[in-house]
């Protein structure tokens, strides 16, 4: 089969869908992988490397001629036209946009959204939601650290004593753990807060406090448990009792990793704008919802309503970060790690003979399958 890796051209993105040991596996496959020229530079894999691994170097319309083309974003406007009716793109498409959702289908391609995988143990070598969040979450606590104008460790010194950094984690899924086990390493004291009761013990064992707030009515417990290992919005009692605690915890910090998120839905409000107010001159707030949270006034912030989509601003002497893809960040591991993910998904939908065989049977291929013959067949768990 032909695979086609393009260049991905969206602002800040400097991943790409390929590696050179990706690329290697697929040419012993015995498939023909084509790479557009340059594609993999932004994350340090230079053409040559692909080279040695068997792939041709190609133009961008060669690359999305391919039978099968494996993407990190969707195609924007330009690319779209370039993929030819019946072609399999797989990447990571957004598939809670349906506007886009319908352009795929309209160009009458066969789309695969990687992030529609369930999240099962069959399903965890393509997961690229987990990948890319873990990449995130460590990346959040290095631009704070670089932000804030103080040591993370307690340092006794001859000059004095330093005092460690308090860190307050918000949302404890992938990258939440992450920040924390990342943030733990610099010598940082942490407290985080989730919704889900089964992240306490993990927060623990990482050396961070859960801050627990307990729930009172079966509602506010069966949310708490959400849906495939997904949170669900929260009762309105419940997240009251979380604010007033999280606010509290927030003017006591130095830094704030927030990444509280619900899949196909607005990221809760977790900072508000006056807690913002309140917290000390210095402190940081790393907003990984950023350009997800509630819409007000046209325009979105993140857990915190005062955060700007991919700008660093300061209010009431807080930075806040509000960066959308610190992922790209660490663009060499991040690319390898979502090449595996795609590298584990091609083995579900192509044979051993290199003929594509969309098996609706399998969890994993229908919950992902986005679009195909013109239709939209999006089937997201829990939707
Ligand atoms: P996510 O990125 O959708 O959300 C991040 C976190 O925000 C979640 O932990 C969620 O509970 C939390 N959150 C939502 N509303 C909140 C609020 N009001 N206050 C505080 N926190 C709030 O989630 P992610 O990281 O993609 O995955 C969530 C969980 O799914 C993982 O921690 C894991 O338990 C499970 N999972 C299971 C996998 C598997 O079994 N293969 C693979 C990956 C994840």
């Amino acid at each position: 089969m032909h695979i086609g890796v393009p260049a991905e051209t969206r602002a800040n993105e400097a991943r790409v869908a390929a590696t050179p040991e990706t690329v290697k596996k697929l040419v012993s496959q015995g498939h023909r992988v084509t790479v557009q020229r340059g594609a993999g530079v932004p994350a340090s894999y230079i053409d040559d490397a692909f080279t040695a691994a068997g792939a041709e170097l190609v133009d961008a319309n060669t690359a999305f001629a391919a039978e099968l083309v494996l993407k990190v974003h969707s195609p924007n406007e330009a690319e779209l036209p370039l993929l030819k009716p019946g072609t399999v793109l797989a990447g990571m498409l957004d598939p809670f946009n349906a506007e886009n959702n319908a352009r795929l289908a309209a160009a009458g391609i066969t789309a695969f959204a990687l992030e529609a995988a369930p999240r099962t143990t069959r399903a965890q070598s393509l997961d690229v939601l987990s990948s890319q969040a873990n990449i995130a979450g460590y990346k959040a606590v290095l631009v704070a650290s670089n932000i804030y104008q103080r040591f993370m460790p307690m340092l006794m010194t001859a000059a004095g004593t330093v005092k460690a950094a308090r860190v307050l984690v918000l949302g404890a899924g992938v990258a939440g753990l992450q920040a924390i086990a990342t943030a733990k390493r610099l010598g940082a004291v942490i407290e985080a807060s989730d919704v889900r009761p089964a992240v306490k013990e993990q927060i623990e064992s990482l050396g961070a406090k859960f801050l627990d707030v307990p729930y009172e009515t079966d509602e506010e417990r069966e949310a708490a448990v959400g849906v495939g290992g997904y949170a669900r919005p929260m009762p309105p009692s419940w997240l009251a009792r979380q604010s007033v605690l999280v606010a509290e915890r927030a003017k006591q910090a130095d830094i704030v990793i927030a990444t509280a998120l619900i899949p196909g839905r607005p990221a809760p409000t977790l900072i508000a704008a006056e807690t913002v107010q309140q917290m000390k001159p210095g402190s940081v707030i790393v907003d990984l919802a950023a350009g997800r949270g509630p819409e007000d006034e046209g325009r979105r912030g993140g857990n915190c309503p005062l955060t700007e989509v991919d700008q660093v601003v300061t209010k009431h002497g807080v930075h806040l970060v509000g960066y959308t893809n610190l992922a790209s960040m660490v663009a060499a591991d991040a690319s390898a790690l979502y090449a595996r993910n795609l590298l584990d998904f091609i083995k579900l939908i192509v044979t051993k003979e290199g003929a594509l065989n969309i098996d609706m049977a399998d969890d994993i291929v229908a919950a992902t399958l986005l679009c195909r013959d013109g239709q939209v067949t999006r089937g997201i768990k829990g939707d």
